[in-house]
């Protein structure tokens, strides 16, 4: 007997896809669509009933298990593992935790995030797992909303920058070693909008703006990092669910991006349907929007498996429609290789990759260079000879969850609390701090103080007492895993009001104040700004931010972080992103002295997109463009004298913004198009030069195409988003 064509591992993936598309039932194919939870017993039983697709969340023994069962079904297909190993392989115990999508974006370094990439896809792969549901490509508008944290923060194009390299790290050279796993980009689109900030609620979004600021990430990872799937929002635009959008899932994505990747939807976004939307009045209709829309893989929605059988039965769906989407699905499955020779893992295997040395050093370095200095009275950094005794205070000082994030053992996602998890690995703050202090005979004395939610937990009293015979306190405050992710909107953007007493108490003893800000996301911390000492930035830093943090403190490190999110004074003035738009009314107050700004809080918000201090300063000068007069398709190319005029040697990230002077439609005021992280020595002086390409220079005008019109345009080089911080010339494009 010779061996099928499709088991021929010599054979060209088309011509194998197509050999097993040929001898698949019907019944066969659709459950290649289908993904069910692992974690639900009556779900693993489905196996070889509907001989299932995929399975999410396979953890442990469960991927060897289920591979073998499927691999005695009539054809033996393999499965493929999808997971949320969002900023690390974080679901598996050991593994190598990074800081948050949000703290690392701070870095604004893609080779970095391309490492966490190759790391997590590493780790991932090791535990005969495919597929992550990762990166979020969301646009991060209303900070009240759980996700932001998830996010590479508010703006698109530094978002698409980010997401290319993540899901190159991922990837590889298109799945060519056995390292390398498949990307999802997630979730297309514009569910970062929804109203409010309330999570899959409907999103107001108009099809302009889609193309103008949520599509073009993902058009940029499909079309120049080939991610091998997109994940549909849960949340409606215009009143229709976006899976059921077939210009969003079909049109854009194929017919426009050419994407060879497939579509998968959330979880139970078919049932969802049904239950919220209620744009259909049961599953088989469902079903059936749901494919003609363009979805491949449907997440979690098992009665999705006979309704879409019974449709192609009856002919109301097209096979060949269903036969489009296996194939997307099954190409992917030859690619890695899962027919052929890696299907199965071994214990030992896991045990060399999981957590090894080099997947914790990439974390260490992934931790440093998330951390922001957002203040410094020059009390940072501390020096050993004056310190002899620190006071440390505050929840998020020795809290393993804070550290961790979302997505990680103990957020809701999981549900597992058990402190033994990652906690091998994991430095607290308190931990590392007291580590260093044994080295340099520093006395380090911790006292909690305050809770971030539970406001009767009250230590200040204690603290007080104890900051009187301190040198200096640092005060660990932010938010708690109750506080952020799915299902955790906020109305109010506080600090719990124990924390902010704390800090006041603290404050009061006169003694130098350094608050570690350890947060989801970005809270409303006026008070903070105006009277701490010194302010570190950091989210949730990962496994090993308790390390970077105190070799920031100390000095060891020079933090060269910048914000990719903007701080607000108060969630009532949300949306506080960089890139807004010009014609608020407020201008011509005389009581506002022409500032575009609410009667009751100052015009900027509290930290701007790009903020970012150093130990050492950087001097600005010499904005110069090389090619004034930008014909149609040139590179605009200009350069920017760059000196570091402190005593430290640091890194800098220059930024670049444009805005568009006069357009036939409004254009926000500053739009990011470049950026470089640069390395100077004290008192070094170097030229950068810095490019942005004509594209980038698109707008979308009322009849949806993406045009540059000719024109000037000011050119923005500097510090961050503010004004202030920013020289500033012009170009025009003829
Ligand atoms: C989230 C997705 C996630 C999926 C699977 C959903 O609730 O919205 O981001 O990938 O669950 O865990």
């Amino acid at each position: 007997m010779t061996t099928p064509l499709y088991k021929q591992a010599k054979a060209p993936i088309e011509d194998r896809v197509s050999d097993l598309l040929s001898r698949m039932t019907i019944e066969e194919k659709v459950g290649q669509m289908v993904q069910l939870a692992a974690k639900f017993e009556h779900d693993r039983e489905k196996l070889e009933e509907w001989n299932i697709g995929s399975y999410l969340h396979c953890t442990e023994d469960m991927p060897n298990e289920l591979q073998l069962r499927a691999e005695k079904t009539r054809l033996g297909i393999p499965l493929i593992f999808g997971i949320d190993a969002i900023h690390g392989h974080c679901f598996e115990n050991d593994a190598t935790v990074f800081p948050s999508q949000l703290a690392i974006s701070c870095s604004w370094n893609p080779d970095l995030i391309k490492l966490m990439g190759e790391v997590t896809a590493r780790e991932v792969r090791a535990c005969g797992i495919h597929w992550t549901f990762s990166p979020v490509l969301c646009v991060a508008r209303d900070l009240r909303w759980g996700r932001v944290n998830e996010t590479f923060g508010e703006d698109p194009w530094l978002i698409g920058e980010l997401a290319r390299s993540l899901i190159q790290g991922y990837q590889g050279e298109n799945f060519a070693d056995d390292n390398s796993i498949l990307a999802c980009a997630k979730h297309f689109a514009g569910y970062g909008e929804s109203v409010g900030g309330r999570d899959a609620y409907e999103a107001e979004v108009s099809k302009r703006k889609m193309l103008a600021l949520f599509l073009p990430p993902f058009e940029k990872v499909v079309s120049e990092a080939k991610v091998a799937s997109l994940m549909a929002g849960y949340q409606a635009i215009d009143g229709v669910p976006c899976s059921a959008n077939r210009w969003l899932l079909h049109e854009v994505p194929r017919e426009q991006w050419k994407m060879e990747g497939f579509i998968v939807t959330d979880w139970d976004n078919v049932g969802t349907l049904v239950s919220k939307q209620r744009i259909t009045k049961n599953i088989k209709e469902a079903t059936f929007l749901a494919i003609q829309a363009g979805n491949d893989m449907i997440m979690s929605t098992p009665k999705f498996y006979e309704a879409a059988v019974s449709l192609v039965k009856e002919g109301r769906i097209d096979e060949t429609t269903i036969d489009s989407s296996v194939k997307r699905i099954l190409r992917y499955k030859f690619k890695l290789g899962l027919f052929d020779k890696n299907r199965y893992v071994t214990a030992q295997q896991k045990e060399k990759i999981i957590g090894c040395i080099a997947h914790w050093q990439a974390a260490l370095e992934a931790s440093r260079q998330s951390i922001t200095l957002l203040k410094n009275n020059n009390v940072l950094p501390l020096s050993n000879k004056n310190t002899r005794d620190i006071l440390l205070v505050g929840p998020n000082a020795d809290d393993i969850f804070a550290q961790l994030g979302d997505w990680s053992f103990g957020s809701n996602q999981a549900g597992a609390t058990n402190d033994d998890l990652h906690q091998k690995a994991t430095k607290t703050i308190f931990n590392a701090l007291l580590g260093y202090g044994q080295q340099h005979n520093i006395n380090v004395n911790y006292i909690k103080g305050a809770d971030c939610e539970d406001e009767t937990f009250n230590e200040i009293e204690l603290a007080v007492k104890a900051a009187k015979s301190s040198d200096v306190v640092i005060a660990c405050v932010g938010d708690t895993l109750n506080q952020l992710g799915e299902f955790h909107d906020r109305a109010d953007l506080s600090l719990s009001a124990t924390q902010l007493k704390l800090l006041k108490a603290i404050k009061d003893s006169g003694k130098p104040l350094i608050v570690v800000f350890v947060a989801s996301k970005p809270l409303s911390i006026s008070w903070i700004k105006e009277n701490a000492d010194a302010l570190l930035c950091c989210f949730n830093p990962g496994a090993k931010g308790g390390i970077a943090i105190t070799e920031a403190l100390f000095g060891q490190l020079n933090p060269s972080g910048k914000l990719t999110i903007s701080f607000p004074h108060s969630a009532g003035q949300l949306p506080v992103y960089y890139n807004h738009y010009q014609g608020w009314h407020a201008a011509n107050s005389p009581l506002l002295n022409g500032e575009e700004r609410y009667i009751d809080l100052p015009k900027e918000p509290l930290f701007c997109f790009g903020e970012g201090l150093s130990y050492t300063q950087f001097e600005y000068s010499q904005l110069t463009i090389h090619n004034p007069i930008l014909h149609s398709g040139e590179t605009l190319r200009f350069s920017i004298t760059l000196k570091n005029s402190g005593a430290l040697d640091g890194v800098e990230i220059v930024q670049a913004y444009v805005n568009d002077l006069v357009s036939s439609v409004t254009t926000p005021v500053l739009n990011l198009r470049a950026f470089k992280r640069v390395f100077l020595q004290a008192g070094e002086q170097k030229i950068i030069d810095l490019e942005i390409t004509f594209n980038d220079l698109a707008l979308v005008n009322t009849n949806l195409e993406y045009v540059v019109e000719a024109g000037e345009f000011e050119l923005f080089v500097g510090a961050s988003s503010k004004r202030c911080d920013l020289l500033k010339t012009k170009f025009e494009v003829v």
